[in-house]
C-alpha cells in the first residue's frame, strides 16, 4: 500500500513547478530562438516543448517515485493501457506550440493527476499573463490566482461565444467544419484560439461559453477538465455521452446551453 498523495501538498508543488517551467518558456518565447521538428503531417514541436517536458517529468518522478506518468513528448504511440491506472500524472509541457512559435502569447503548461480517466487535481499556467488556475477533487471551487472562478451565465444561443479548434489529424477537421456550419447562423461568435488548455481554462472563468474539439489528447484536458467542472461547467462527448480524459472528442459548456447547443451541432 502506498501512502495516498496529499492533493494540497501536490498543488503547492505543482504551482512552483509550472511557474519555474514557465520562465523557461518565456525565455525561449522572448528570444524567438529555438529549433523546430516535424511530428508528421502539419504537427510539429520546438526545442522548448522537449526541454520543458524533460524538466517536468524529472521533477515529478523525483517527488512521486511511485507514480505513473504520461507526458506528451515521451508518450508511447499506444497509451490505452493507462486508462485503468490511478495516480497518473499527465503533462502538456507547452500547449499551443503553434501560437508560441509565431509570437502569439496564448500558450500554457498543464499538469493533471488522473485516476481511471478522471482528474482529481489540475494545475494550468499561462506564462505570458502569469495566470495560474487550479482545482482539486476535494474542494468546492476552481481558482484563478487564488480567487474562485465561475463559468458564464449566458443562456441564449444568440449571445453565445463558442471556441472550436483544429486537430493535428487532418481528417478529423471535417467534423469541426460541420459543427461550425451547424452553429454559424445561430451563435454570436465562433473562434479558434490555438491552445486547448488555456482556452478551456478561459471557459472556466466565463470568457467563452462553449468549446468543441474532435481530437484532443489526455494531456490537453487532464487539468482543465477538473477546473471546468469545479467552476460549474459541463463536459460530455460531442453526442452528449459520458466523457473521460482519454476521449478525443469533447463538448464543453457553461451547463446552461449544453442541451440546446448539442441539438444544434448534431442536427443533420
Ligand atoms: C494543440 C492545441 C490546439 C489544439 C490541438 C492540440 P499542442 O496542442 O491545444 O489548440 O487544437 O489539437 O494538439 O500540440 O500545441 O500541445
Ligand atoms: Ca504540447
Ligand atoms: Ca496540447
Amino acid at each position: 500500500m502506498h501512502t495516498p498523495i496529499s492533493l494540497l501538498d501536490a498543488k503547492e508543488f505543482l504551482v512552483k513547478l509550472v511557474q519555474e517551467a514557465g520562465e523557461v518558456l518565456c525565455k525561449y518565447f522572448d528570444s524567438g530562438s529555438f529549433t523546430q521538428k516535424s511530428k508528421g503531417g502539419v504537427d510539429f514541436l520546438t526545442q522548448a516543448d522537449e526541454e520543458v517536458d524533460a524538466i517536468l517529468l524529472k521533477r515529478l518522478k523525483e517527488k512521486y517515485p511511485q507514480g505513473n506518468f504520461l507526458t506528451e513528448e515521451t508518450a508511447p504511440e499506444d497509451y490505452s493501457s493507462l486508462k485503468e491506472l490511478d495516480n497518473l500524472w499527465v503533462v502538456d509541457p507547452l500547449d499551443g506550440t503553434a501560437n508560441f512559435s509565431r509570437k502569439s502569447p496564448n500558450f500554457a503548461i498543464s499538469i493533471g493527476l488522473v485516476d481511471k480517466g478522471k482528474s482529481k487535481l489540475g494545475v494550468v499556467y499561462v506564462p505570458m499573463t502569469k495566470n495560474l488556475y487550479y482545482a482539486m477533487e476535494d474542494q468546492e471551487n476552481a481558482y484563478l490566482n487564488e480567487q474562485p472562478i465561475h463559468v458564464s451565465s449566458t443562456e441564449s444561443l444568440g449571445e453565445l461565444v463558442v471556441a472550436v479548434d483544429w486537430p493535428w489529424k487532418l481528417e478529423k477537421r471535417l467534423q469541426v467544419v460541420e459543427w461550425i456550419k451547424n452553429m454559424s447562423m445561430s451563435v454570436r461568435q465562433i473562434k479558434a484560439m490555438g491552445s486547448a488548455v488555456a482556452d478551456l481554462a478561459s471557459l472556466a472563468e466565463g470568457r467563452v461559453d462553449a468549446y468543441l474539439h474532435s481530437g484532443l489528447k489526455p494531456w490537453d484536458v487532464a487539468a482543465s477538465s477538473l477546473i471546468i467542472e469545479k467552476a460549474g461547467g459541463k463536459i460530455t462527448s460531442s453526442n452528449g455521452n459520458q466523457w473521460n480524459v482519454f476521449q478525443p472528442d469533447i463538448f464543453v459548456s457553461n451547463g446552461k446551453v449544453h442541451e440546446p447547443l448539442l441539438d444544434l451541432i448534431t442536427k443533420k
